[in-house]
C-alpha cells in the first residue's frame, strides 16, 4: 500500500496560487458569459467582412482563446509583441517584441488587448497599425480601468470596467505569473514582487 498517498492531503494543482488571492474581482462563470456576448456583438459589426484579429502578447492568450471560439466568422489571426512593464507593475518603456506578420492593407482589423489602463500600448499598436492603411480598425479589450487614462484611446468592445486596481489572472500577469487563474483577481498585497 502506497502509505502517502492516504495519509498526505492532495493539494490542488491551484492551490498554491489561489491562496495568493486574497479575492476575486470577476468569477470566471461572469467571464464566460460576458465573453459570448462580446462576442455576438463582434459578429454583428464584422458580418461579411474578411476580418483580421490584431491580438497583443502575451496578456490575451486566454482571453483570445475563447473569444474566438465564439466567433464564426471568417478571420485571420496575427499577433504583435508589446512590453511595457519590466517585469513589476510599474509602467516602463515600450519595446516590441513580436511584429505583426499579415499585410492588413484594406482589411478590417481587430485589435484585442488585455486591459486598458494608461492606453499607452494601445495608443502606440494603433498608431502602427494605421500606417498599414486598414480599411477599418476597431479595439476590443477584456477589462478597462478609466481612471488610469493618460492618453485619448477609446475601446470600442469592453468586456468588464474596473476599478483602479492591480488584477491578475484569465491571462493578465504581474512578472509573468498568475496568467493561468481562471479568474480575474486581485493579489494579497505581499504578494506582489518587489520593485
Ligand atoms: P497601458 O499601456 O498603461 O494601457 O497598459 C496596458 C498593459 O499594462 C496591459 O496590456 C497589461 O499588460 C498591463 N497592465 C495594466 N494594468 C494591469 C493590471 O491590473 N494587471 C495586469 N497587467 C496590467
Ligand atoms: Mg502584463
Amino acid at each position: 500500500m502506497n502509505r502517502t498517498a492516504a495519509t498526505t492531503p492532495r493539494r490542488s494543482p491551484h492551490a498554491g496560487r489561489n491562496a495568493d488571492v486574497e479575492r476575486v474581482l470577476i468569477p470566471e462563470d461572469r467571464i464566460a458569459r460576458r465573453v459570448a456576448r462580446l462576442a455576438r456583438q463582434i459578429e454583428r459589426d464584422f458580418a461579411g467582412r474578411d476580418l483580421v484579429i490584431v491580438a497583443l502578447l502575451n496578456g490575451t492568450v486566454v482571453f483570445l482563446a475563447d473569444l474566438i471560439r465564439h466567433l464564426s466568422l471568417p478571420l485571420r489571426l496575427d499577433f504583435i509583441g508589446v512590453s511595457t512593464y519590466g517585469g513589476s507593475t510599474r509602467s516602463g518603456a515600450l519595446t516590441i517584441t513580436k511584429k505583426l506578420r499579415l499585410n492588413l492593407r484594406g482589411r478590417d482589423v481587430l485589435v484585442v488587448d488585455d486591459i486598458l489602463d494608461s492606453g499607452r500600448t494601445l495608443r502606440h499598436v494603433l498608431a502602427r497599425i494605421r500606417k498599414l492603411r486598414p480599411r477599418r480598425v476597431r479595439v476590443c479589450v477584456l477589462l478597462e480601468k478609466k481612471a488610469r487614462r493618460k492618453v485619448r484611446v477609446r475601446a470600442d468592445y469592453v468586456g468588464f470596467r474596473i476599478p483602479d486596481t492591480f488584477v491578475v489572472g484569465y491571462g493578465l500577469d504581474v512578472a509573468e505569473r498568475y496568467r493561468n487563474l481562471p479568474f480575474v483577481g486581485v493579489l494579497r498585497s505581499d504578494c506582489y514582487p518587489r520593485a
